[in-house]
């Protein structure tokens, strides 16, 4: 089951009280090398991003602002992760499926992630990825 590699992974917290400041290092604080950095903010009430898998992408996924929840869902079992703080996140390992929901005003969404941006490696239909992916 690829719920044992999905994992919340604490990042390294330097508290001051001139700010704080939290870091992420490829291969070190996550296990992958990174390829792309992303971002989603803006996002209107209500609105869901994701519904889809990755074939071969890995993902971490930081609330850097704000709060919102990744739902998981490996075929057989679904499991929400609440995001709400920026020094900690969220391990998505290739093959899950992964929607992103209940954002709060102003919150930005960062993901780094392992391989650059090709369509190719999308799986949108969900019959198709519980058919075939797990
Ligand atoms: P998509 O991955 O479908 O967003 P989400 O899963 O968060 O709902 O991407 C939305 C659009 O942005 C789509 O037209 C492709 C484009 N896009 C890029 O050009 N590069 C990227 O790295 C990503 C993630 C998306």
């Amino acid at each position: 089951m690829k719920f044992n590699e999905a994992e919340i992974i604490q990042l390294p917290k330097n508290f001051d009280r001139r700010g704080n400041l939290s870091v992420i290092e490829e291969a070190n604080h996550i296990p992958f090398e990174i390829e792309r950095t992303y971002w989603i903010y803006d996002v209107p009430g209500g609105e869901i991003r994701g519904g889809h898998a990755y074939r071969q992408n890995q993902e971490f996924i930081v609330a850097l602002s704000g709060s919102f929840e990744v739902l998981l869902d490996d075929g057989k079992v679904r499991k929400i992760f609440p995001l709400n703080r920026s020094y900690y996140g969220l391990y998505v390992p290739q093959g899950v499926w992964r929607q992103m929901q209940n954002f709060s005003t102003n919150s930005v969404a960062l993901i780094l992630a392992s391989t650059k941006f090709d369509l190719s490696d999308y799986i949108y239909d969900y019959s198709y990825f519980k058919d075939n992916v797990q």
